[in-house]
């Protein structure tokens, strides 16, 4: 067996649009890529990957699952084998013997060196010459002595050696500067060179004081316009927010989410001290569960530029699916906050906080923009469009005002909208239940469930597992949950082997020192069933919460499938046409 440490090292230096981009001619679609699946035949690409989760998945065949099982699909490979292969392409070596087994820098070297490089920056920044250049465009936008120092700001000087030479000095290695992403490597000669050159430095702390990542600036126009740490065993940009560390005291009541670091800076010296943004990279699931840890109410800042108001709505919809309330500024006069403080001054951004809209009024807002809601039909669309929004939220009085609201704004009876809005309501709680249940029998019809054939004998208690399984697989706290018992679930409840099989794989994982990581199912999961569990996983990300609810009716509706009879005998009709299918097919070939 190949120790964990080796598989998630390996899964994490492979990048997988990289590794499926050398099999399929990948091209962005949003936040994820998508192309032709090679795996079954096809027209329109319907096989995506998913850089946020680092999984992949055909939405035509159901083939998914990691990198790991991607390779063992295209190569037509064991599991072992594609870790060698991946580890090959990654240049690590697996250990023949596990005792041998050498690990990568630890975190805890990662953190270590971090703070050597980061008071090396500081350094640079406030006493060296070289600093000089960087001194005066701190000073140029306007940021205090105090300032400096709060973030620990530093300067990386014009040089491909000195932070090297600097950490060698303090007991570094170059290998450990590199996987720490401090150095490139050169192809050339192997060696490390300094990653961060001629370049303004924002160190990024994690709230437990640790410096995990750096950004970097160019002080003039040049591209690329910051540098960012990748992910390394002591940071995972999806995880962590920018000044977190301070805003985490502050931000119990509201927490403003800005795009860049120079926002969160200008922010907090003007006060505003409840400021974080995301580290070079859009808003993820990840980081909504964290904010909701922290705060109620989220004031989006973004920029005013098309891309701000494209990555609000995004930010919108993942935080409103954690629970947290939502408003967003309305920006003008200036392209972002730090712009706005400095134009307009501390107090007028505080009554922007003050008049910020609700997430409802935001969307009616550019609902209400994009129709000319004076000529009947575009007026109809607007309508439609603000139904499909308003039937979406849970909360029945929340529908009600904002029925009022949207229909005075585009007035219409509030009557009729509202009739509309709970017509709406119904069907799609309909179909979500439909879907669950279709679902199940789709994977049964005819020659029944390759992957769970138990299936056929229940189809309402697998499709009560699927669900299940598939909330475990995507929320840790809903695995802590079962762990601590604080939602009862055992492997006795399983109905279906598969399922089953599945449930103490997540479960005994999510136990083991260093938790659940998908990946490492592949080592008791065949690359037709890992595609079989992401889909679990991808048919429920547009949960609108984390599924405690729905989590536990599963379970109630699960126990009930076991012991009730009448939905045995819709699944003992199937298992028969099963049968029945299965001889005639027999028959057919002799
Ligand atoms: P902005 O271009 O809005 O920068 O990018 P900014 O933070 O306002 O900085 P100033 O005011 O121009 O100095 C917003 C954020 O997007 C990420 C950074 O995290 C930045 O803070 N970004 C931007 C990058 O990671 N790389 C880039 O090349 C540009
Ligand atoms: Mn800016």
């Amino acid at each position: 067996m190949i120790p964990r440490e080796v598989v998630e090292e390996i899964v994490r230096r492979s990048d997988i649009e990289q590794v499926i981009g050398s099999y399929v001619t990948l091209k962005r679609a949003g936040s994820n890529m998508s192309g032709l699946c090679p795996f079954h035949s096809e027209r329109t690409p319907s096989f995506t990957v998913f850089k946020a989760s680092d999984s992949f998945y055909c939405f035509g065949c159901g083939a998914g699952g990691d990198v790991i099982t991607f390779i063992m699909k295209a190569e037509n490979v064991d599991y072992p084998t594609a870790l060698e292969m991946l580890a090959a392409r990654a240049g690590i070596t697996i250990p023949q013997d596990n005792r041998e087994y050498r690990k990568g820098p630890s975190r805890e070297r990662i953190r270590e060196m971090n703070t050597a490089a980061a008071r090396f920056f500081h350094h640079c920044l406030m006493h060296e010459p070289c600093g000089a250049q960087a001194r005066e465009y701190i000073a140029e936008r306007k940021l205090s002595g105090a300032t400096v120092k709060h973030f620990y700001l530093g300067y990386a000087p014009n040089d491909f050696g000195m932070l090297r030479d600097h950490l060698r000095k303090n007991g570094f290695t170059e290998e450990e500067m590199i996987v720490g992403f401090l150095c490139g490597k050169s192809e050339k000669t192997g060696r490390a060179y300094d990653y961060f050159r001629n370049r303004v430095i924002f160190p990024i702390v994690d709230t437990s004081r640790n410096i995990v990542a750096f950004g970097g600036r160019v002080m003039d126009n040049s591209k690329p316009k910051y540098l960012n740490t990748s992910d390394t065993p002591a940071f995972k940009k999806s995880k962590n927010l920018f000044a977190l560390n301070y805003a985490k005291d502050h931000c119990a009541e509201q927490l403003i989410l800005c795009e860049g670091y120079m926002d969160v800076i200008a922010l907090h010296q003007a006060g505003f001290e409840n400021a974080v943004a995301t580290l070079g990279t859009a808003i993820t699931e990840e980081h909504a569960r964290i904010i909701a840890k922290y705060t109620k109410r989220v004031i989006i800042s973004y920029d005013s530029d098309e891309a701000g108001v494209n990555a609000a709505n995004k930010a919108m919809r993942l935080l409103g699916a954690v629970g947290v309330e939502v408003r967003v500024l309305k920006m003008e006069g200036a392209k972002d906050p730090d712009e706005y403080i400095k134009k307009f001054g501390a107090a007028a951004f505080k009554s922007l906080i003050e008049q910020s809209r609700t997430g409802f009024e935001y969307k009616l807002e550019a609902v209400a923009q994009k129709y000319d809601v004076s000529q009947t039909d575009q007026k109809l669309r607007a309508v439609a469009d603000i139904v499909g929004i308003i039937s979406d939220y849970y909360s029945g009085v929340e529908r009600e005002v904002y029925v009022m609201r949207a229909a005075e704004r585009l007035k219409v009876s509030a009557d009729a909208l509202a009739g509309d809005v709970e017509k709406q309501r119904n069907k799609k709680l309909w179909e979500l239940k439909n879907a669950q249940t279709k679902e199940a029998h789709a994977s049964i019809r005819d020659f029944g469930d390759r992957i769970n054939p138990d299936a056929a004998k229940n189809p309402r208690a697998a499709a009560a597992e699927e669900t299940i399984l598939g909330l475990l697989l995507l929320f840790p706290e809903q695995r802590d949950a079962v762990l601590a018992g604080q939602v009862s679930l055992t492997s006795d409840d399983f109905f279906t082997d598969f399922s089953r099989r599945a449930f103490d794989a997540i479960m005994r994982l999510h136990g083991e020192e260093g938790g659940f990581v998908f990946s490492l199912l592949g080592a008791d999961f065949s690359a037709d069933e890992m595609g079989r569990l992401q889909s679990l996983e991808v048919n429920r990300r547009s949960l609108t919460d984390n599924g405690v609810k729905v989590l536990e009716e599963a379970i109630s509706v699960l126990r009930g499938a076991k012991e009730g009879t009448g939905e045995k005998s819709l699944g003992d009709a199937l298992a028969e046409k099963r049968k029945r299918l299965a001889a005639q097919r027999q028959k057919n070939q002799k």
